[in-house]
């Protein structure tokens, strides 16, 4: 087996085509691009995962913003051509690593309900639900309940 396939690096303007049509592909309701762009302008922490052969090329992305003790994952997103080989996982190591080093006790997210393979994700990585927000997220005919899940970061 060689080294790892993909790698993370931080996200530069010229990714954000390749992140809009991933976006759009990926979400019923996806996030507009000057979402993306503001949160490049912000103090946030944000990442693509690309082929370690084409680095231009991206795979997959996460945003994450920490405030204080605590931190928040605001999107993470792998090319549906891509996943299931790891990426979700690396990404969100990676930002469990990051938010680490900022001093964050504590790192959250908010995922849909019916989204099994994100809660997958979580739950493997140690994430326990610690609330729900009702009708957080638009639906195609109703609003669905999100999950707030938090990973202690304290061991
Ligand atoms: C959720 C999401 C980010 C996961 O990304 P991913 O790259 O597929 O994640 P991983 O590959 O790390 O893990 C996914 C599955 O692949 C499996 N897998 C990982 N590496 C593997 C490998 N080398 N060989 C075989 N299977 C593998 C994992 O065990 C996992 O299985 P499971 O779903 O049965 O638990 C991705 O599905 C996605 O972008 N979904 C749409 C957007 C979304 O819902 N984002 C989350 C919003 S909160």
């Amino acid at each position: 087996m060689g080294g790892f396939l993909f790698s993370v690096r931080l996200m530069i303007s010229a990714d954000l085509s390749q992140v809009g049509q991933i976006e759009d592909d990926a979400y019923q309701f996806p996030w507009p691009l000057q979402l993306f762009r503001e949160c490049l302008q912000a103090r946030n922490h944000v990442v693509v995962a690309v082929s370690e052969d084409q680095p231009s090329k991206v795979r997959g992305y996460a945003l994450m913003t920490s405030h204080s003790d605590e931190a928040e994952i605001l999107n993470l997103t792998v090319d549906s051509k891509f996943r299931s080989q790891g990426i979700g996982a690396q990404l969100l190591q990676h930002m469990i690593t990051q938010a680490r080093t900022d001093g964050a006790r504590q790192l959250f997210l908010e995922v849909r309900e019916s989204n099994a393979s994100a809660s997958r994700l979580y739950t493997r990585f140690f994430f326990k639900q610690v609330g729900r927000r009702i009708g957080y997220y638009q639906g195609s005919e109703d609003r669905e309940d999100a999950l707030v899940m938090e990973r202690s970061l304290d061991h």
